[in-house]
């Protein structure tokens, strides 16, 4: 199956070194890497221009930033310059926000696309409940109805609620995603509901992150061959 283009690695967890002596092995074997909030404030932005070197494909910088409209576009704008092909904010910062932080991104990171992150899976129906008072399922299409009021916004979210965005035209980048054999042998470790790469694209997914499957797996070489 060739999934292996839309794979961004979530490099979680890894000291820089680790991350550095990593990257050669993934380059131009998969789409992406994703750099999250933790390694970017513990190693700074330098080290997206450093990562760049040793990995010849794209960035997914997954700050998930959530603040005021003028804070958030200039937040953004500190990102000119970077070499980010996909960036997130969170939906729940309302339209208003979202417009705002498109437009920054726009001006500053012309190439980049601007994913909208919605209800987060570590959220259960009963926190939803006292959140957003109404399930998960129907948190997610009020937040997709905020986010469609910004044309241009991509979506981050599960395979299973990649059926309840009903305008296919929406990039959408989908995160807890497993091989069949770590599914079968249960090691889906804290995620709730995994798919496949191959159940997730046929379900419309544009994009797959995928961590600890990649990260940790015990054959590289062959972990990425299925992706092949
Ligand atoms: O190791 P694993 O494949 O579970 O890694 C998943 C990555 O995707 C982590 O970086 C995690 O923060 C991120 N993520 C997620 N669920 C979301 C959004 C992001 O697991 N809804």
């Amino acid at each position: 199956m060739k999934a292996a283009q839309k794979v961004f690695v979530a490099l979680d967890n890894m000291e820089r070194d680790e991350v550095l002596a990593f990257l050669p092995k993934l380059s131009t074997k998969v789409g992406g890497i994703k750099i999250g909030l933790e390694m970017y404030l513990r190693f700074g932005r330098d080290f997206l221009l450093e990562a760049k070197r040793f990995f010849d494909g794209e960035i997914f910088l997954d700050l998930k930033l959530h603040d005021i409209p003028n804070t958030v576009a200039k937040a953004i704008h500190g990102l000119s310059g970077l070499p980010i092909s996909f960036l997130n904010i969170h939906a729940s910062g309302g339209s208003a926000m979202m417009q705002a932080a498109l437009e920054a991104q726009q001006e500053a990171l012309p190439r980049t696309t601007l994913l909208a992150v919605t209800v987060l899976t570590s959220l259960d129906d009963s926190e939803t409940q006292s959140i957003y008072h109404t399930g998960r399922s129907d948190s997610f299409k009020r937040l997709l109805l905020e986010i469609e009021k910004v044309s241009g916004l991509g979506v981050v979210c599960s395979a299973a609620e990649l059926e309840l965005i009903p305008n296919r035209a929406i990039v959408t980048m989908v995160p807890g995603i497993r091989f069949e054999h770590e599914i079968s042998s249960g090691k889906i470790q804290d995620q709730k509901s995994v798919f496949t790469p191959e159940q997730a694209l046929e379900k419309g997914a544009s994009f797959l992150v995928m961590g600890r499957s990649i990260t940790r797996a015990p054959d590289l070489e062959r972990a990425l061959s299925l992706l092949a």
